[in-house]
């Protein structure tokens, strides 16, 4: 073991350290736990505790929790290391003044009152001024139970512990407690005192004030209790806490008193208006506020956190995907709803007036992303529900300001398209999202947006988060793109809808036309004449029902699927086959694939079919570059079909791709020579010789097109693929691996197959 320094403390390695004496002042449930779950993880050479009561000294030692106990504070502080302060937090004033008059040494101090600023104020009146090595902590953990009898050494594990060390604060002292905390598994932040007593007043203090109040006041209407014999599930749920510990929360009041009247006061005001809309019958307003919070309790954690909806950055949440080699494909399935879709019939159902019904929305999180945006700026939207979408649009001129950033998660589509709809509006806004998409180029959206005299900020090199100024006058004008991109394409069109004149874009090779179809779909016009489509300003977007088709490119994974595995005949139903998406199925098509349509309709003003595939000897081809925007989100499971084809494919034209959700040029590549394929990226394609795909690790970047490419290519390897970094798949195609399943591809989640 290393030298202890002077505080008879060192740290051994990150997330651990070595304690000479702790002692805990206060054996309640959380000193005890702490000092257990120190001690059993021998990380301090003694454990002291303190408590008034000796029946908790006793039971203390008899259960482990403490190597003994001191009932003189001056003795049991003599050479300590470490000061843990666990009493009641009313207590915590007349425990520091005693603490002043003793001789400390360089020992910590540290406390884990659920009020810091109270904790704070009363350690500098009893020491004069903070003292440096006073580290203020507050785990937030706790339990049902109580007494140091409940003391468990697990309590913290992945609980959060916040610490609000202040300016003077001794970092080596900090940096101990941390590692304290760290090695009983809690999940350490630190913030400011001030913040801290904010964030747990409305977080933690007021819910517990309404639960103990709502219960007394029942029971008080209530002579003999009858109304609790009729309190079901509800009211059970809402007021399990008002079974907390009376005295610690009259303790807990009194000392975060500031904070909790500010929260008190404004939820006073919300909740008079939530009255109001009750008085009123103001069905809308009711309707607005219980769908906004039904989502936000799902994803505030997440949308706080800056993650994507679900944690696919995150190295210790890595999703593996493990695809058994091999499968003979069957069925008829129906694949999500079309993405691009769903993204607009969220945004042009929230500009038109009227109530807009979609029904196939995807609800994959990129989707929700973007419906989660517009309930952001005030549209009540209900649903998703199996699919089902309900609108309540609110007018070209209806958003309302955010109340802070909009997160747009992994979405490029959520962040393109709304920069241009959002250059328009009244307000300020910013739009942020995950490490994935905080890494793609958006100057090609700002730039021309700039032009139409929209006032926007990048971050670094032209990537998010993007910081739009409101109220500015855009004006319409003619775009000659210099990629061929939808989603520009589509964000100039949606800034035409507030910019004066007309605003109209040329595109060097055909897009997506979404945008256009379902605009007219709205009733707006939209010109098209060759490759530029127009529109001007001034009209509006009355509400339509939409159904969104099935999403080609998820059913690019099965249509792959169904050519590469032997012997195998799959229907893929009701897939949008608008002209300007269809290239896997020409490319597949070119490469010997046999794929057929049946059933040709057209729903809401988009061509869809249904996909038959059957098994196909392929072979490698040359792939036209007209066909590459027109298959632009397909190519990582067509590389597949090209590492399973007779020959070499040859890809050019298609640098685009490297600034997808990962650069799909090289992590495709990368994959596939890891299971033995040739390949070679070039700046703008890649070169794929056709051959025996092998098994191995793989890593799909977070990049959910990657992920589920890989799946396909067990079909044909010789051993199992381990897929990393799955997680993602859930942006675009939440039911993927229970598809895959039901057809007899063999791919699972790790460990529950
Ligand atoms: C999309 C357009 C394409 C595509 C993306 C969705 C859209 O992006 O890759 O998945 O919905 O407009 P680009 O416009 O960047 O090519």
């Amino acid at each position: 073991m290393s030298e202890l320094n002077s505080a008879g403390v060192t740290a051994l390695q990150p997330g651990a350290a070595s304690v000479g004496r702790l002692v805990v002042i206060g054996l309640g449930l959380i000193g005890g736990s702490f000092a257990k779950g120190l001690r059993a993880r021998g990380l301090c050479r003694e454990v002291v505790g303190v408590d008034l009561d000796p029946e908790s000294c006793r039971l203390a030692v008899e259960l482990g929790v403490v190597d003994r106990c001191e009932r003189d504070l001056a003795v049991a502080c003599q050479g300590a290391d470490v000061i843990q302060l666990a009493v009641p937090i009313l207590a915590m004033e007349k425990l520091l003044g005693e603490l002043a008059r003793l001789e400390l040494g360089d020992a910590v101090l540290t406390d884990v009152g659920s009020a810091k600023g109270n904790v704070v104020r009363a350690a500098r009146r009893a020491f004069g001024e903070l003292p440096a090595r006073f580290v203020p902590g507050h785990p937030i953990a706790g339990s049902e139970q109580s007494g140091v009898e409940a003391a468990n050494g697990e309590l913290f594990r992945r609980h959060k512990m916040i610490l609000t060390p202040l300016e003077g604060t001794d970092p080596a002292a900090v940096a101990l407690v941390d590692s304290l905390w760290r090695a009983l598994d809690a999940d350490v932040e630190h913030m400011q005192v001030e913040h801290h007593d904010q964030v747990l007043a409305a977080t933690s203090h007021l819910p517990h004030l309404l639960a103990f109040g709502l219960v007394d006041s029942l029971a008080k209407r209530s002579e003999n209790l009858e109304i609790f014999r009729y309190a079901a599930g509800g009211f059970r749920d809402f007021t399990r806490i008002a079974g907390s510990d009376p005295v610690m929360w009259h303790d807990i009041f009194l000392a975060n008193r500031e904070a909790v009247l500010h929260t008190l006061d404004l939820f006073r005001d919300d909740l008079d208006a939530l009255r109001d809309a009750v008085d009123a019958g103001d069905g809308h307003q009711l309707l607005g506020v219980f769908t906004r919070a039904r989502v936000a309790r799902e994803h505030f954690s997440k949308i706080l956190a800056r993650r994507a909806y679900v944690d696919a950055m995150h190295s210790n949440d890595d999703l593996i995907f493990l695809a058994n080699p091999g499968g003979t494909l069957s069925g008829r399935i129906r694949v999500p709803g079309d993405k691009s879709i769903s993204h607009r019939s969220i945004m042009l159902g929230s500009l038109a007036t009227g109530t807009t019904e979609v029904e196939g929305f995807l609800e994959g999180e990129d989707a929700l992303a973007t419906l989660q945006a517009f309930r952001d700026m005030g549209v009540v939207i209900e649903g998703p529900h199996h699919g089902r979408v309900t609108i309540h649009g609110v007018g070209l001129h209806g958003l309302k300001a955010p109340a802070g950033p909009l997160y747009m998660g992994n979405s490029g589509t959520s962040m393109r398209l709304l920069s241009g709809l959002l250059a328009g509006q009244p307000f300020d806004v910013t739009l942020t999202g995950d490490a994935s998409l905080s890494k793609r180029p958006m100057n090609r959206v700002a730039k021309p947006l700039r032009e139409m005299g929209a006032v926007i900020e990048t971050g670094p090199e032209g990537r998010p988060p993007l910081s739009i100024k409101g109220g500015q006058r855009l004006t319409g004008m003619h775009y000659d793109m210099p990629m061929a991109s939808a989603q520009v394409k589509s964000c100039l069109l949606l800034a035409g809808l507030y910019a004066a004149g007309e605003t109209s874009v040329t595109e060097p090779a055909p897009t997506r036309d979404h945008t256009e179809r379902m605009l007219r779909g709205f009733g707006y016009s939209v010109k098209t004449e060759g490759a530029t489509a127009s529109l001007s300003s001034g009209g509006a977007l009355s509400a339509t029902r939409i159904e969104v088709p099935a999403d080609i490119s998820s059913a690019a994974f099965f249509l792959v699927a169904g050519s590469i595995a032997r012997d195998s005949e799959l229907v893929l139903e009701h897939v949008g086959i608008n002209p300007t998406r269809t290239g896997v199925i020409d490319i597949l098509r070119l490469m010997g694939g046999d794929i057929t349509l049946e059933n040709q309709r057209e729903v809401g003003g988009e061509p869809v079919a249904d996909l038959r595939v059957r098994s196909a000897s392929l072979k490698g081809i040359d792939i036209p570059e007209d066909l590459v925007p027109l298959a632009i989100d397909e190519f990582p499971v067509l590389f597949v079909a090209a590492a399973c084809a007779s020959g070499r494919t040859v890809l050019r034209g298609a640098e685009e791709l490297r600034v997808k959700e990962s650069d799909r040029i090289q992590v495709m590549a990368d994959g596939l020579q890891a299971l033995g394929i040739q390949c070679e990226p070039t700046p703008d394609g890649i070169i794929i010789e056709g051959g025996q795909l092998g098994g191995g690790e793989v890593v799909s970047h977070g990049d959910h097109r990657i992920a589920m490419s890989f799946s396909v290519a067990s079909l044909r390897a010789s051993a199992p693929i381990r897929i990393h970094d799955c997680a993602n798949v859930a942006t675009s195609f939440p039911n993927f691996l229970a598809l895959a399943a039901q057809v007899g591809i063999r791919v699972s989640e790790e460990g529950r197959s």
